[in-house]
């Protein structure tokens, strides 16, 4: 399995859980194979150069701060993973996006039908991968999550074009599609542990604020963003007639007449290059994309605030855990991939 690049900034995090994490990307390794080449090619070009690992590294630092990780957060945290990387397969059919993690998609690479049954396969790999843990609760929380972040894209896909959705309906999706697995990762480590239930739900509320402003700032990188950090496809939510926060901002703050404009532009099937530019320079200039930051920044303090309200960490390697989910949520804030 190819080594995966740690984000700049969470060198010391990462660092704490690096065994830990080895194991979780030998088990992902050693389970993403299969007796078909044709199949195995497929399932395993999904981890190559992988991404940042992210729900992987907050189940596992939570169970660090909640207790200890064992052999269940390891599996658990492979198993979400896999659940992750199918979302993304699936994601990339539905926005037509050619190219992710610095590859290009399975969609592009191979074509949709095949992406749809990878998506499928990853899923049933990570229901299979947590059987060993015997619990009923893991299979509970995966599989609630799951639910929730299909949940999150359907809401999405059938309010596309609604450009006059309200910020409710904005957050319901992105606390379904993106919040859900950030949130069940917490939950995870905490409840593989045997953490008190209130303790659980501290660091699932830390998770679900992190996962909302990790959307967020996804959002705003699709508008203003690089592709060659980012490494996937950007303005795939202007072109799919996404309604995403800084757009919603922007028409219910500008003019009519601007308003007007701004709409007749985003129904068009066609939306050119210039076009596309002119609406990030709108966005950046009316101070909507600042207004959308403003949100992330938000719940990024409710959920720093949150971690300071959970219960006292004993040990040392506990503190540093716990400081670990804290850079995780800076990183957030600052990231440009
Ligand atoms: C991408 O998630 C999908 C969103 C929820 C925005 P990540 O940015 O965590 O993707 P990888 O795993 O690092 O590629
Ligand atoms: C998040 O939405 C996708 C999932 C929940 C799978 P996006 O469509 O914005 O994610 P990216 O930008 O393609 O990674
Ligand atoms: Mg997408
Ligand atoms: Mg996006």
């Amino acid at each position: 399995m190819t080594e995966f690049p740690v984000p700049a900034g969470l060198e010391r995090a990462y660092q704490l859980i690096q065994t830990e994490l080895n194991h979780v990307t030998d088990l992902l390794g050693n389970t993403l194979r299969h007796y078909y080449p044709e199949i195995d090619a497929m399932v395993r070009y999904s981890f190559l150069l992988g991404g940042k690992r992210l729900r992987p590294v907050l189940l596992l630092l939570v169970g660090k701060a909640t207790g200890g990780v064992t052999q269940e957060h390891i599996r658990a945290a492979a198993a979400l993973e896999m659940i992750h990387t199918a979302s993304l397969v699936h994601d990339d059919i539905l926005d037509g996006a050619t190219f992710r993690r610095h590859l290009a998609t399975i969609n592009a690479e191979w074509d949709p039908k095949s992406a749809v049954l990878v998506g499928d396969l990853l899923l049933a790999q990570a229901m299979l991968v947590i059987t060993p843990c015997n619990d009923i609760n893991v299979y509970r929380l995966l599989s609630h999550a799951c639910f929730t972040t299909c949940e999150g894209e359907l809401l999405q896909t059938t309010t596309r074009s609604r450009f006059d959705m309200d910020l409710a309906q904005y957050r319901a999706i992105i606390a379904g599609k993106t919040a859900a697995l950030l949130e069940c990762a917490c939950r995870l480590g905490a409840h593989l542990s045997g953490a008190e239930s209130a303790i659980i739900e501290e660091y699932a509320l830390f998770g679900q604020r992190l996962g909302m402003s990790f959307q967020i700032i996804d959002d705003i990188l699709d508008l203003v963003g690089n592709e060659e950090s980012t490494g996937k496809t950007l303005g795939t939510d202007i072109i799919n007639h996404k309604p995403t926060l800084p757009l919603i901002h922007y028409l219910s703050h500008c003019g009519a007449g601007e308003r007007t404009d701004l709409l007749a532009i985003l129904a068009s099937d066609t939306i050119s290059a210039d076009q596309l530019a002119a609406i990030r320079t709108l966005l950046k200039e009316s101070g909507s994309i600042a207004a959308a930051r403003a949100e992330a920044d938000q719940l990024l303090t409710e959920a720093v605030q949150q971690l300071d309200k959970s219960v006292p960490v004993a040990t040392q390697e506990q503190k540093a855990s716990r400081l670990a989910l804290e850079e995780i949520a800076q990183f957030v804030q600052k990231r440009n991939h």
